[in-house]
């Protein structure tokens, strides 16, 4: 089979690491982030066909800065350096790197001063986007400037001899208007791939390998629902067949008809080895009296490792454990993050780190986007890779304080309305979340001629890209009306509706 292009990005501690990598992906080049401090040795184990240094916030005249081996430049293989990257490339190879007179942030627009291969098809004056206060002074020996703006005069800077690029903009922020061209005139012209990467050629490689790992050994597999754990079923299944057991331990916390509609596709459509477990009453009883939403949390994640190993245990000879980690789970880092706790999160698939498993995780290289393209590839279901996030202690979160079942099937059914009403108004694409929330308190109503004393739903949806950020979603006010109408009128014990208008931050998307 033909070999993997890889373009390796090293990671300087940019927030854009990962979207560099994804633009790659999207040229049909697999891409790859590994931090800074990489060893040129591993640099030529990869072999990678292309080099991309990342942007970051650091200065690089200071000595913490993080730096990389300035061998890199002698390897043969091309370089593109990105704001730092393109800094750093210029000060190891002697040139100056200095404050610029004028910091630029935003859009600037970039005249294009020389043919570069890099800005092959680009317009001679076109808007890039900028986001530093440092600057490239002076180009090191053998380095032509190519491209300039009023106040950057090395804008891009290239040694084609050396096949080293240098560019003070983001190539890969939607803002930069020829962004995509660079980026491809960079693979494709300059590191001569011709673009192997599809969903396609990576499922029949992973097919092979994992029949090459797994052989005739038996694979279990904690399916939740959710795209990832989803698409490595799917995707295994082909591999081994019936030597795959997938186990959903259902704990009676999903939104309406979830557990059944996972079940019809895996057991019925896909016939796969399929255990349900269901434990709704086991966990309604761990849950009881508990209104703290970590401790919730904390019960239902071990609450989950204990049914599952449980089931697991009665599967007879059983090698490996299926996990549907993804690369953004994996990625190397190039600087240290110390973010605070705000919530314990992390799926109630999280198993323990030791398991008397061997680990098959056949997603590790893939992003979210292609994970969602390989199911399409695998023929799951539309709805189940196009699915919203849901959290792993599902409902439990969104029923604030105690957790009953009346709460929880007063939700389930408001929450069904909803989102019946989000698709019906086709905004299911465009609001990246929206589920309902039980706070628990009660007020004062009329219904025909008679005071009700019911409960309160609240209506979150946002935008967002990652989940890290989010504005609540601008939902049409006759869209809001449908919804708290035929939700008032069609779920008991429910007389009043409200809809979240705050941000994260200062909010968090889950009210727990
Ligand atoms: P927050 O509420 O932190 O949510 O703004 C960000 C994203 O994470 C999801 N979320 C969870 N996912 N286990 C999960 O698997 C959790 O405990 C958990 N808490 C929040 C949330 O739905 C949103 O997509």
């Amino acid at each position: 089979m033909e070999k993997r292009e890889t373009i390796l990005i090293i990671d300087f501690g940019a927030q854009y690491n990962q979207l560099i990598a994804r633009r790659v992906r999207e040229s049909q080049v697999y891409s790859m982030v590994v931090a800074h401090d990489v060893s040129v040795e591993r640099i030529r184990d990869i072999a990678p066909k292309g080099i991309i240094l990342s942007g970051g916030p650091s200065d690089v005249r200071a000595e913490d800065a993080p730096q990389c081996d300035p061998a890199i430049f002698t390897l043969g293989i091309p370089v593109l350096g990105i704001c730092y990257g393109a800094q750093l490339m210029t000060h190891l190879l002697g040139g100056e790197v200095a404050p610029a007179p004028k910091p630029e942030y935003g859009k600037q627009t970039m005249t294009v001063l020389d043919d570069s291969p890099l800005l092959h098809n680009v317009d001679k004056s076109s808007v890039i986007w900028m986001s530093h206060t440092i600057y490239i002074k002076r180009p090191a020996d053998g380095f032509i400037v190519s491209a300039e703006t009023p106040t950057c005069p090395v804008t891009v800077c290239e040694d084609r001899e050396r096949s080293l690029y240098a560019v003070q903009f983001h190539p890969e922020v939607v803002h930069t208007t020829y962004g995509t061209e660079i980026l491809q005139n960079f693979v494709y012209s300059i590191c001569h791939c011709s673009g192997n990467w599809s969903m396609s050629g990576f499922m029949e490689r992973q097919i092979e390998a994992i029949r090459a790992e797994v052989g005739d050994k038996r694979v279990i597999c904690a399916l939740s629902g959710g795209v990832d754990s989803s698409v490595a079923a799917a995707l295994v299944y082909r591999a081994i067949g019936q030597n795959l057991t997938c186990i959903f331990v259902d704990h009676g916390l999903l939104r309406k008809n979830e557990g059944d509609m996972v079940e019809s596709i895996f057991k019925d459509k896909f016939k796969m080895r399929f255990i349900r477990v269901n434990c709704e009453d086991r966990y309604l009883k761990k849950l009881a009296g508990v209104t703290d939403p970590e401790t919730k949390r904390k019960i239902i994640g071990h609450e989950f490792i204990d049914v599952f190993t449980e089931t697991a245990k009665e599967l007879p000879d059983v090698s490996y454990l299926l996990q549907g980690t993804i690369y953004p789970d994996v990625i190397e880092s190039g600087t240290g993050k110390n973010a605070a706790v705000i919530k314990s999160h992390h799926n109630v698939g999280g198993l323990p780190d030791h398991v008397p498993f061997k680990l098959l995780e056949p997603l590790r290289d893939l992003f979210k986007d292609e994970v969602r393209a390989l199911g399409e590839v695998l023929g799951l279901d539309h709805e189940l890779v196009w699915r919203q996030p849901f959290p792993g202690p599902g409902l439990a979160i969104r029923v604030l304080g105690e957790v009953t079942k009346e709460k929880l099937d007063i939700l389930r059914e408001a929450d069904f309305v909803f989102r019946d009403e989000i698709a019906k108004a086709g905004l299911d694409s465009e609001i990246w979340q929206y589920f309902a929330v039980l706070p628990g308190t009660r007020s004062v109503g009329v219904m025909g001629d008679e005071r009700t004393y019911d409960y309160t739903i609240g209506l979150r949806a946002v935008t967002s890209v990652d989940g890290m950020t989010a504005d609540w979603a601008r939902i049409p006010f006759d869209v809001m009306e449908s919804i708290s109408t035929r939700i008032v009128n069609e779920v008991s014990h429910v007389n009043r509706i409200v809809y979240d208008v705050t941000a994260k931050p200062p909010s968090t998307i889950e009210w727990e």
